[in-house]
């Protein structure tokens, strides 16, 4: 089974949230299809019949006084079960850090839901990527239990939002790399998706890639049609 989880972003209002949630039920799928909306629509994805539901952010602290965020407890009252936590938006315009996201992976693991970690390098830091790559596994990973439940999406940042991916060698290479790390360091075999500009367009090149679990999708998953295509070339490869 692979996933394939929709990250909305800070996108879709009301009306067009209401028009997508009506279509979802036409989507099948022998994988898991995840949809992350906007916090403020997590009470329109209840009908959870065909998909799971994720986060797009978690708080990094228990339930209580911290006005404007949002609990794991809050999350899991509306079953919530995957949190994407890392991404490379809040980490770089938000100025998450490191310790923040060490804090995030926790609590969604003592939660029993399922952390989605993003890492990924910058257009600058290609040549380093390995340890970039690393580093933000091992910040992330420091202390924790049941790490066996993470799932790891690769987002190259130079490819969100750009159009511009890897070459499939460079994603089987990095993605077997990061898998052998996590379980030579960790002894847990490690789920990683792919992200980063994935599209209608490129979704045949990327299913050549043979030991990816899967997609974190931006911007085509804004559109039903779109993601029912690659949806449904996946199933070809089920
Ligand atoms: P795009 O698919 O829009 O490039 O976004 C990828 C991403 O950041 C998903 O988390």
């Amino acid at each position: 089974m692979k996933w394939i989880i929709s990250n909305h972003k800070m996108n879709l209002t009301k009306k067009e949230i209401e028009n997508y949630v009506d279509q979802i039920s036409t989507l099948k799928s022998s994988n898991e299809l995840v949809f992350c909306p906007s916090s403020i629509y997590l009470p329109y994805f209840q009908n959870q019949v065909n998909y799971s539901l994720g986060a797009q952010n978690v708080a990094d602290r228990n339930m209580g006084a911290l006005t404007g965020e949002i609990a794991i407890q809050q999350l899991k009252s509306l079953n919530v079960k995957y949190v994407i936590v890392g991404h490379s938006e809040r980490r770089n315009i938000l100025n998450e850090t490191e310790e923040m996201i060490n804090q995030k992976v926790k609590l969604i693991l003592e939660n029993a839901m399922v952390p989605v970690l993003c890492i990924g390098e910058k257009e600058e830091e290609i040549n380093d990527r390995e340890n970039i790559l690393m580093n933000e596994i091992d910040s992330a990973f420091t202390n924790q239990v049941n790490l066996d439940q993470v799932i790891i999406a690769y987002e190259p940042i130079w490819a969100i939002g750009t159009g511009k991916i890897p070459t499939t060698e460079e994603i089987t290479t990095i993605t077997q790399m990061i898998k052998d790390y996590v379980h030579k360091k960790y002894q847990i075999f490690c789920r990683v998706l792919y992200g980063g500009s994935v599209s209608i367009n490129n979704i045949d090149e990327l299913n050549q890639v043979p030991n990816i679990d899967g997609y974190l999708i931006g911007g085509t998953s804004l559109d039903i049609e779109k993601l029912r295509v690659i949806i449904e070339k996946m199933e070809e490869e089920v």
